[in-house]
């Protein structure tokens, strides 16, 4: 017989990425092949989100989906990992769905993956769903497909507790990687010519192994090969240290970009989303990173429409961005989550003024991305070069030490290498280039 073939589908967050890599591991050393094939799949996986309404509407479709190819070929399973298996298990097991369902399994217990899927070939539905203190698959090496970019799990879990946010209940509670299984790992990726990795956690700023913090695990990081550049997120803006600022400026290859998600610019709705920082200190970290690296790119999260956020609200939410432009942010409306704190409050705002409000912060984010990047015009900034665009094959992409996109005709280019691009013309997401003609040298590796 031949190997059994496993296709996954990943939403979600880095973690969720990750996450599947970590799965794939599992199944691959159980005898399993990857597959990116659908259609041709034996075992067919959706790690899955459930961090706002809509993506979970997203899998409720792809389960229907699912259940065409499994009426056409009834021997195939389904499996729900992630969040949404999590959070929903007891709808996901039931009904019409729970005929589609033959697993599901929560972010703590994908050891059990390969044990569950070969009881689920005998007919036995699976169900694991354990939370964990302690599990952080410290000692399995994710299954990669890109050769370039690596994500790495640094810790699990969340204990901020934001009022709105179901990740802490769909993901328990915060734990921490040893710092010598991480080190391990990144060495074992440099050898194999990895050149960019990402640290990733829920707030990596609360990262912790004994007397280790985030900003050692990252000195020890980006010492182990200056070639690699060091990316990581998220930062809670509550955690954020002098010495991690001091850290990230200190070092060549630790990417001066900060994803530090602000979520609202009133400190009244701060204060319901129990984000434990005022603006004031949003602002003066903000100017304390600034100081330190004046070329650092800075993004960030918003939410729109939280429960009683008055025009006011919304306007000081306008006016932070337009002091701090920020060169990227991700823009969202709130929705409600079952089991979090704000799900008590009322959601009294009207979807169609949620709406409208993201879409105003959506428009000057534009502007202000627009303008940033339209700055790197006739400069020239040093690329990682990842391969070929989306839209075509002759152009390629990578992206700057800022986290920028730049797109550039092909020319002598090779994937995992650093290029020094001029930027002839750019747009809010984007900026186009080309190579200069005989330096191909890299400033990371120089520096
Ligand atoms: N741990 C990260 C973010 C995790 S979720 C952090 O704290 O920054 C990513 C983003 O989704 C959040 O920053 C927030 O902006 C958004 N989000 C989380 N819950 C949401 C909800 N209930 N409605 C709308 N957006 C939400
Ligand atoms: Fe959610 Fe807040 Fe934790 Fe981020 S820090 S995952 S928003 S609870
Ligand atoms: Fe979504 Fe879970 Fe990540 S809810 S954002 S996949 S932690």
């Amino acid at each position: 017989m031949h190997n059994r073939k496993v296709y996954i589908e990943t939403y979600g967050c880095q973690m969720n990425l990750a996450d599947s890599e970590v799965i794939s591991s599992l199944l691959s050393g159980d005898g399993y092949e990857m597959t990116s094939d659908l259609e041709g799949a034996d075992l067919i996986l959706v790690n899955t989100c459930s961090i706002r309404d809509n993506a979970e509407k997203r899998i409720y479709g792809r389960l229907g989906e699912f259940k065409r190819l499994k009426n056409e070929r009834p021997g195939i399973i389904v499996g729900v990992m992630g969040c949404m298996a999590e959070r929903l298990r007891g709808k996901l097991s039931a009904g019409g769905v729970g005929r589609v369902v033959d697993l599901i399994v929560g972010p703590d217990e994908y050891r059990r993956v390969p044990e569950l899927v070969a009881r689920a070939w005998h007919g036995e539905k699976g169900i694991a769903v354990q939370l964990s203190r302690v599990e952080t698959y410290d000692d399995i090496m994710p299954l990669r497909t890109s050769g370039i970019s690596a994500w790495i799990s640094v810790m699990r879990g969340c204990d901020k507790f934001c009022s709105f946010c179901v990740v802490p209940f769909t993901r328990g509670r915060e734990r921490s990687r040893t710092l010598d299984s991480i080190l391990r790992e990144v060495e074992v990726l440099s050898g194999r010519g990895f050149r960019e990795i990402t640290l990733l956690g829920q707030n990596v700023n609360s990262y912790r192994d004994g007397g280790c913090d985030f900003a050692d695990l990252l000195k020890n990081v980006s010492g182990i090969d200056r070639r690699i550049r060091v990316r990581f997120t998220t930062s809670h803006p509550q955690d954020m240290s002098e010495k991690l600022i001091e850290t990230i400026a200190g070092n060549s290859n630790l990417c001066k970009y900060i994803h530090l998600p602000v979520q609202s610019g009133s400190d009244r709705i701060l204060g319901l989303m129990n984000r434990t920082y005022t603006r004031g200190h949003y602002m003066s970290l903000v100017k304390k990173i600034r100081d330190a690296m004046p070329s650092v790119s800075l993004s960030t999260d918003i939410i729109s429409g939280f429960p009683s956020e008055t025009p006011d609200d919304h306007r000081r939410t306008l006016d932070l961005m337009e002091e701090i432009r920020y060169d990227g942010a991700f823009m969202f409306k709130y929705s409600p989550r079952e089991r979090t704190p704000a799900y008590e409050m009322k959601d009294d705002i009207p979807d169609i003024a949620k709406s409208a409000r993201v879409a105003e912060i959506i428009k000057l984010q534009n502007g202000i991305s627009s303008e940033k990047n339209s700055a790197h015009v006739g400069k020239t900034v040093e690329v990682l070069v990842e391969g070929p665009s989306k839209k075509s094959q002759d152009e390629w992409q990578g992206r700057t030490d800022g986290n920028k996109m730049v797109i550039f005709p092909k020319g002598d280019a090779s994937a995992g290498t650093y290029i020094r691009i001029t930027i002839s013309r750019s747009n809010s997401a984007t900026l186009f280039g080309s190579a200069n003609v005989g330096e191909t040298t890299s400033v990371v590796e120089a520096a």
